[in-house]
């Protein structure tokens, strides 16, 4: 009977190590989109105005080390790629083509593309918008359109992540370069910098024609990602950025600056949309719809339920809102930096983040929809 019941004991155990090793399969994980992802990428471009690789960013990142992440320590991309088992984002593509081999190693576990300050538009990021224009900081006007090192616009990411479905072809071959790309996961956060650009541009185009504009180019890099055996999504839409900080500061009652939350919310619609479409023209693909904007909403609601006691000044800046200037190593510091939304005029901190990783990876339709990101790595 001991006997038996030692083998049964040992069977168990045995299902349960089948178990633990399916499931601690990491995805090979490709991230894509703007400051809400970039872990460095922008270090790379000398003469980027969009850059965070200095104090007092990073603080919180282990020995308080700046790293281009625009927060107090990890981001968003950070914490999925840690809830999926890796330790922390993969890498920028850029850091990794000084060696060939660095790509071609990185392309079996992932790679990050993002590139603070671009959005879904070529030339998003490539003229200073009017928000980011603070004293040192302003750009000469013929520099507009003059200089493209910038930002990297979606279109190079994209171009990037071709080199890396090349090097993947030659190493697998068609067919098993096909099935392992079909397996990875595709993340992009994108498409704030594009509001923010043309609400504060004083574009004259009408706000129906902006937003179908930004679902087309949406659509053209996601049928180019699916042209490349891309077939896992997972697409953050962009939150109520009217209430970041630096928009607050345009509200002279110092709510959220509404207008821009309109869009959002459109934004939204047409992309929730346009992924029920692409999903109906291409059978195999899968997709997770973050809903930013009701996460942060929830938040901004309800902000004692997540331990927040600041949901409306930056941690790390200055002036009205801690917002009319970048976190630099001359701004203020907040004092609980865990308590705060925003770390600084755009982006959140390391708690928000990790909230938001979280709610993205196992939340609820309301929040993530059709399947959560957890069920998209599993599908
Ligand atoms: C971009 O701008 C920087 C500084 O503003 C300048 O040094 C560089 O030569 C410019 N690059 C191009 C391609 O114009
Ligand atoms: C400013 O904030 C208030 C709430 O405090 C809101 O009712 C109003 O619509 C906002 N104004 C603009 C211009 O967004
Ligand atoms: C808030 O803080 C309390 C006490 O420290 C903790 O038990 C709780 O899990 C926290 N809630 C969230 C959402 O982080």
């Amino acid at each position: 009977m001991a006997e038996k019941l030692v083998l049964f004991a040992m069977a168990m155990a045995m299902t349960m190590m089948v178990l633990i090793s399916a499931s601690a399969e990491v995805p090979t994980i490709f991230i894509f989109g703007d400051s809400t992802a970039d872990v460095g990428t922008n270090n790379f471009l000398p003469h980027s105005k969009f850059r965070a690789n200095f104090p007092h960013n990073g603080i919180d990142f282990p020995h308080a080390r700046p790293t281009g992440r625009f927060s107090n320590g990890l981001n968003s991309a950070d914490f999925l790629a840690k809830l999926l088992g890796h330790k922390r984002s993969p890498p920028p593509f850029l850091s990794l083509i000084k060696s060939s081999a660095g790509v071609k190693k990185h392309s079996f576990r992932g790679i990050s593309f993002a590139s603070g300050g671009s959005g879904l538009l070529d030339l998003t990021g490539q003229r200073m918008p009017t928000m980011m224009k603070f004293g040192a900081e302003r750009v000469p006007t013929d520099d507009l359109h003059s200089n493209l090192t910038n930002v990297i616009p979606l279109t190079e990411q994209r171009k990037q992540f071709k080199a890396v479905h090349g090097h993947l072809m030659a190493a697998l071959g068609k067919s098993e370069a096909k099935k392992f790309l079909s397996k990875s996961l595709v993340f992009i956060s994108t498409a704030s910098n594009d509001i923010f650009e043309y609400y504060h541009s004083g574009s004259t185009m009408p706000k129906e024609t902006f937003i179908s504009t930004l679902g087309l180019a949406y659509e053209k890099h996601l049928k180019a990602l699916l042209n490349l055996g891309a077939r896992k999504f997972g697409i953050i839409s962009v939150p109520p950025i009217g209430c970041c900080p630096s928009q607050r500061i345009y509200n002279s009652t110092g709510g959220c600056l509404e207008i821009l939350n309109e869009y959002a919310r459109a934004f939204h619609a047409s992309i929730e949309s346009l992924l029920c479409k692409l999903s109906s023209e291409y059978k195999d693909m899968k997709y997770s719809l973050g809903n930013t904007f009701e996460m942060t909403i929830n938040v901004l609601n309800n902000p004692f339920l997540f331990n927040f006691t600041d949901v409306q000044t930056a941690c790390c800046g200055a002036g009205r809102f801690n917002a009319q200037s970048i976190c630099d190593p001359k701004a203020n510091l907040c004092s609980n930096r865990n308590q705060n939304l925003f770390w600084d005029l755009f982006h959140p901190t390391q708690a928000a983040s990790n909230l938001a990783a979280v709610t993205l990876y196992g939340g609820e339709p309301r929040f993530v929809s059709p399947i959560n990101f957890a069920q998209l790595a599993a599908a």
